[in-house]
Parts: structure tokens; C-alpha cells; sequence
């Protein structure tokens, strides 16, 4: 079951793949598109909900997809939600900003959360979301103290 998933959720972004490189393939110089900051690690606790950055700049007619590598699970493609899993949502703001919202987090979303771009070689950068089965009080972007 697992196994087919991965394989699924592969063969849907290699599929974006190609297309994303027959779409750059026009005679243009083309900016390739990169990210302009690192994603963050979070510490969220249990029934939170929590979001995560990628910003990109010059995508031009490349994609955006988030997934869960953990769990070999493609979350989103550029605006859309292709998990079935009704707590993950996507916006796009600011024209470089793809923010991956979960909603009321399980232990079972730890791990690793990668942002992938669909250039040849694919780019991708991760951040680590960190489920905790207690409150946490944040204390700044790296700590968070215990409740
Ligand atoms: C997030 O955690 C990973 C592994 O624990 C580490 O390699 C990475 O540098 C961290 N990222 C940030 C932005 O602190």
C-alpha cells in the first residue's frame, strides 16, 4: 500500500516534470527559478495547526509541489491540494510565497515537508515539523519552552 503510493505520488510529479521542461523549452534564455530563504524547522504541539514557507523567485512556467517525504505523500501542486487528507491547504501570496497550512496537527505529520521545483535537476529545499504530545510556548524562532 505504501509502496503503491510512492510510486503514485512519483509518477504524477514525473509527469509534471516533463511538462513543466517542454513548457521552458522555448528559444528565450530562461531565468531558472530559486529559493530565497531557508524553510524553517517547527515545533508544533499536538492539535495546533502550523504553516510552512517556501519562497521562490523567477518560477516562470515551472511548479511548485509540496510533499511529505516521510511518507512519500505529494501534498500540493501549486495551488492545488492533491493529498485527500482534508487538514492540508495551500495558498499563494505575494507571487513567491507557496505557504503549506495543516490543520490541527497529529504526531503522524513529523518529519521532513520538501519544496520541491520541477527544474532538470529538480531543486528542493526542507524544513522538519516536530509534533510534541504537550503545550509548548514558542520563545523565538529556535526555542520553545515546555509548558
Ligand atoms: C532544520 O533541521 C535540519 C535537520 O535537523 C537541519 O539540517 C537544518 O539546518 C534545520 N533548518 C533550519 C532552518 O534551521
Amino acid at each position: 500500500m505504501g509502496f503503491l503510493v510512492a510510486v503514485t505520488t512519483y509518477f504524477l510529479w514525473a509527469t509534471c516534470l516533463l511538462q513543466g521542461a517542454k513548457s521552458s523549452g522555448s528559444k528565450e534564455p530562461e531565468v531558472e527559478p530559486d529559493f530565497t530563504e531557508p524553510i524553517p524547522n517547527v515545533t508544533v504541539s499536538v492539535g495546533r495547526d502550523v504553516k510552512l514557507a517556501c519562497v521562490v523567485e523567477n518560477l516562470g512556467s515551472y511548479r511548485i509541489a509540496w510533499i511529505h517525504t516521510d511518507r512519500y505523500t505529494l501534498l500540493t501542486l501549486q495551488n492545488r491540494v492533491i493529498t485527500r487528507n482534508p487538514r492540508f491547504s495551500i495558498t499563494h501570496n505575494g507571487h513567491r510565497t507557496w505557504t503549506l497550512y495543516i490543520r490541527e496537527v497529529e504526531e503522524r505529520d513529523s518529519g521532513e515537508y520538501m519544496c520541491q521545483i520541477n527544474t532538470s535537476p529538480m531543486k528542493s529545499q526542507s524544513g522538519f515539523i516536530s509534533v510534541v504530545g504537550y503545550f509548548i510556548q514558542e520563545i523565538d524562532g529556535n526555542n520553545v519552552m515546555r509548558l
